[in-house]
């Protein structure tokens, strides 16, 4: 793993932005694995700002709630298409987020495994790190799943997702990630965390034992990590 450390959140959108538009402008029809949560929310402005051509690139973001439609401002959809993809020219019907509102939320599960294989290695994917050491919506557990699943999430999930919402009862229970293997299959891995809150798990991430309840920890086994850090993170 190769860690980063930003100053602040600022410092990490812009390093992290940077890699974004090197990769786009070196390879303009790039496949791009993006993610959604607060700590992406500057990188977007970035990229906004950059100018960088998108017109070519094709994305695959991580997870959708099950139950939210598009329009629902809550949704990653709608997360990705305010954000982002209104800021530059990529074309809409090259972004990919997982339907949430599916008739039959396994078989949606089973047509973004197979659309992910047939647009194959993403060349970059965005992760975020949750509380509970969470990439995409895998979440720690005794075992993990390796593709797309609808998935449960945990407490403190629904608790770091509850400051979107006015109550918390309206937090979606469940959502459709990615799962682990599909997560690992990018030739590039960038991690983005901020904020001392992220701290201590970012360090378990980072140099902990490798273990499915840090979900994250299993990272350390990609060969092309890259986690920009603006949590106060020491090295061991
Ligand atoms: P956050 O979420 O960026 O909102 O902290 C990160 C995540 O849960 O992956």
């Amino acid at each position: 793993m190769r860690i980063i450390h930003a100053k602040n959140k600022e410092e990490m959108s812009k390093i992290a932005a940077q890699i974004f538009i090197e990769q786009v402008t070196n390879k303009p029809d790039s496949l791009l694995g993006l993610a959604t949560g607060g700590t992406p929310v500057g990188l977007y402005d970035e990229l906004g700002k950059s100018g960088c051509d998108f017109s070519r690139v094709t994305s695959v973001n991580l997870d959708e709630y099950a139950g939210l439609p598009g329009e629902n401002e809550n949704s990653y959809r709608y997360f990705m298409n305010d954000n982002l993809f209104r800021k530059i020219n990529i074309k809409l019907e090259n972004t990919n987020v997982p339907c949430g509102t599916a008739e039959d939320l396994q078989a949606e599960c089973k047509r973004y495994s197979a659309l992910l294989n047939k647009l194959g290695t993403r060349d970059i994917q965005l992760l975020g790190i949750g509380p509970n050491g969470h990439i995409g919506f895998c979440e720690p557990d005794t075992e993990l799943f390796a593709t797309c699943s609808v998935v449960d999430l945990t407490e403190s999930t629904i608790q770091a997702n509850a400051r979107f919402y006015n109550d918390i009862s309206e937090v979606p229970r469940q959502a459709l990630s990615m799962g682990v293997k599909e997560i690992m299959d990018a030739k590039h891995i960038v991690l983005i965390a901020e904020g001392a809150g992220k701290k201590e798990i970012l360090k378990k991430a980072c140099f902990g034992k490798i273990t499915t309840q840090v979900p994250a920890s299993l990272l350390q086994l990609h060969p092309n990590v890259t986690v920009i850090e603006a949590t106060g993170l020491e090295e061991e």
